[in-house]
């Protein structure tokens, strides 16, 4: 007779085939969204120095990586739009000529069935100040003049075709007006992303890069702080509640604990954003040969579907889709 456990977990963990076969948690490409930025006033693509392997897209650029993205069989895009003017508005946001209306009609085209298009339905990338909604005389982010906005915004983007709006200002009620609004003009299938938790978060540095924003100040009147675990859940459920189609954690992994809560209760999909800082600590981590790249991204990328996310936001979407072929 042998002395030893009776029960041994690793037998399941013997060979490549056992471990495959009883692997939990499986991602598919489809679940993979990638995030682009399309600028104006450039004819060629620029790099972005913080985020190596991203770059600012002209519209052209951007008909090629749809259909690279299209081809990897990914889910869909998010465009973000750079404008050459901003304003104290956002005016660009608005015009059917602004950056991201115009990528938006193309991106449609070029995208056809392969790909759901999403725009991103915000005003920090149009705004001279930077922040995500329009200052009442005091200096102060205006709630409810902000919404008037994003309604405005809704409606330029749902006319240019877009197929998913993504509504990540942090304004309270936002969902609610932006639905309203959509319904009141007849774009009843346009569909909403609720950004309901979303945190005021040092790990979107690399992206103020990307959208070029000279944010004046902090977020931290509207983005939640990063040690409201409840709260996230209350801010979700409010999307729920004023009919968002789909509701999103963002950033993802240091917020893994409220996306599954989140997702424990949710009957409406859960998605989750890996944003700039989480792309550019791990490519800035592998470059300097401190950690295996492509083990870390997938890692990072089940960890976040493991915690509950139903698709996920992610600027090696289309390098990591073709990982999982
Ligand atoms: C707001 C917006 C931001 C990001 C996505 N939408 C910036 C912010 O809230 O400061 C960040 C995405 C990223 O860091 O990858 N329009």
């Amino acid at each position: 007779m042998t002395l030893g456990p009776d029960i041994r977990p690793r037998r399941l963990r013997t060979t490549p085939a056992m471990r495959r076969m009883v692997s939990e948690t499986r991602v598919h490409p489809s679940q993979l969204v990638l995030p682009m930025f399309v600028r104006e006033g450039i004819d060629a693509p620029q790099p972005i120095s913080s985020m190596p392997g991203v770059v600012q897209h002209t519209t052209e650029s951007m008909r090629g990586a749809i259909v690279e993205a299209a081809g990897a069989g990914i889910g869909g895009i998010m465009l973000f739009g750079i404008p050459l003017l901003k304003d104290a508005v956002g005016s660009g946001a608005t015009d059917e000529n602004g950056i991201l209306n115009v990528a938006t009609r193309i991106a449609v085209e070029e995208a056809g069935d392969a790909l759901l298009v999403q725009t991103d339905l915000c005003l920090d990338e149009f705004t001279d100040h930077g922040h995500c909604g329009v200052l009442s005389s005091d200096g102060r982010v205006d709630n409810d003049a902000s919404l008037e906005r994003y309604r405005e915004m809704a409606l330029a983007q749902a006319a240019a075709g877009s197929q998913l709006l993504g509504l990540s200002g942090m304004m309270d009620g936002q969902v609610a007006a932006v639905r309203d609004e959509l319904d009141a003009n007849g774009y009843l299938d346009t569909a909403i992303l609720g950004y309901g938790a979303k945190y005021a978060s040092a790990f979107y540095g690399p992206f103020r890069d990307a959208v070029d924003s000279s944010l004046q100040g902090d977020r931290r009147t509207y983005q939640q702080d990063p040690g409201n675990r409840r709260e996230g859940l209350r801010e979700a459920m409010l999307d729920c509640e004023q009919g968002a189609d789909i509701v999103m954690v963002k950033p993802a992994m240091s917020y893994l604990d409220v996306l599954a809560d989140v997702a424990a209760v949710s009957d409406i999909p859960v998605w989750a954003y890996q944003v700039s800082g989480e792309y550019s600590m791990i490519e800035a981590a592998a470059a300097n040969g401190w950690i295996d790249r492509e083990r870390a991204i997938d890692e990072s990328l089940i960890s976040i579907v493991r915690a509950g996310a139903d698709a996920v936001l992610t600027y090696w979407a289309v390098e990591y889709a073709r990982t999982l072929r």
